[in-house]
């Protein structure tokens, strides 16, 4: 990748994006990476919905299988009197499961994706009335504005989706620390991905409609719209593999041919092959997940799986 410099044509008009910092950094330098967080504006949540939906994409219909046959049990142990803050919450689909059972106080769900989790928080408002649903604009990477908790309630973290995934290790020791303290005498009820045969992974990453890569581009076409950038989508392949070195998979997106994209009053020189790491979705052991938890601070309690062992669900206590 060669960068030519600004080259003074709408330069700067985002000046201040974190999105377009990011990008510019990622083109510029090895390791040529961009966090997955910048997949998910309205147009990127409404494509996760549809890959949630795909018939390779397991893990949402297995969570969803997981959570509904163990909502009582779930409830159960979560005990009463509580506050539920979802991280990353997306359409708020899983949490429909749980709240008959668990009857929360009141419902945090957190997200990026700011006009897509305030649609989701209204239709689930019609659908729970009795349910105070207070949604959170923020990103869990950094620091959430949370409102004081409810009197006398205790707060319960629900983080499905297998969303701790897409953290290296260490920034996910770092958030399931940050969690630990969040939720003192509370708890955390975590989705987490098992590793498997890579073929069921290469599937569920590489759909036949193309829906996944779609969501992959979704990154650049955000670009063309909220920075005024000019990458042409159909000039860029998805890449989805597992990498058993590091036991994940990857997603990249991956230069066709020479081109030359403008971005932010940049022009970068992209030659054919270059690639550009846009998601790591990592799969656990359950064991694993359990360490990892517990030098994070929790005391791991209750695991459920499904019968393929493909997924899991754990239940942590925040002492
Ligand atoms: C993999 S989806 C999971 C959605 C939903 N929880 C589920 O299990 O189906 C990740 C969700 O987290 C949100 N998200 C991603 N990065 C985020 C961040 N750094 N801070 C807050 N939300 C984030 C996305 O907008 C998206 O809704």
């Amino acid at each position: 990748m060669r960068n030519l410099g600004p080259t003074g044509t709408g330069a700067d008009t985002q000046g201040g994006s974190e999105l377009l910092r990011d990008l510019q950094l990622a083109l510029s330098k090895p390791p040529h990476a961009i966090s997955p967080k910048y997949f998910y504006d309205a147009q990127g949540s409404r494509l996760f919905d549809r890959i949630c939906d795909l018939p390779e994409y397991y893990p949402t219909r297995t969570e969803w299988g997981i959570l509904s046959e163990h909502a009582a049990e779930i409830a159960e142990v979560t005990g009463p009197g509580t506050e539920l803050i979802e991280f990353g919450a997306g359409s708020l689909s899983k949490v429909r499961l749980l709240l008959n059972d668990m009857r929360p106080r009141r419902y945090l769900p957190v997200d990026i994706s700011v006009d897509h989790l305030h649609r989701a928080a209204a239709s689930l408002r019609a659908e729970f009335p009795w349910l105070e649903v207070a949604p959170v604009a923020g990103d869990y990477t950094g620091s959430i504005d949370l409102p004081p908790v409810a009197w006398g309630a205790r707060r319960i973290g629900f983080f499905p989706g297998s969303t701790i995934g897409n953290f290296t290790p260490s920034e996910a020791l770092e958030f399931l620390r940050r969690a630990a303290q969040m939720l003192r005498g509370g708890g955390l009820l975590i989705g987490a991905d098992l590793l498997k045969d890579p073929s069921v992974l290469d599937a569920a990453y590489n759909d036949a409609k193309g829906v996944t890569a779609d969501f992959n581009k979704n990154l650049l076409a955000r670009a063309n719209r909220e920075l005024g950038a000019d990458f042409e989508l159909s000039e860029w392949w998805h890449s989805a593999f597992f990498n058993p070195a590091h036991s994940r998979v990857e997603m990249h997106l991956i230069s066709r041919r020479d081109q030359r994209v403008h971005l932010g009053g940049i022009t970068f020189e992209v030659a054919e092959g270059f690639s550009l790491h846009t998601e790591n979705s990592y799969k656990f052991s359950i064991e694993g997940l359990r360490g990892l938890a517990a030098i994070a601070g929790f005391r791991p309690h209750t695991v459920w799986t499904d019968d393929r062992k493909l997924f899991s669900v754990h239940w942590l206590i925040a002492p």
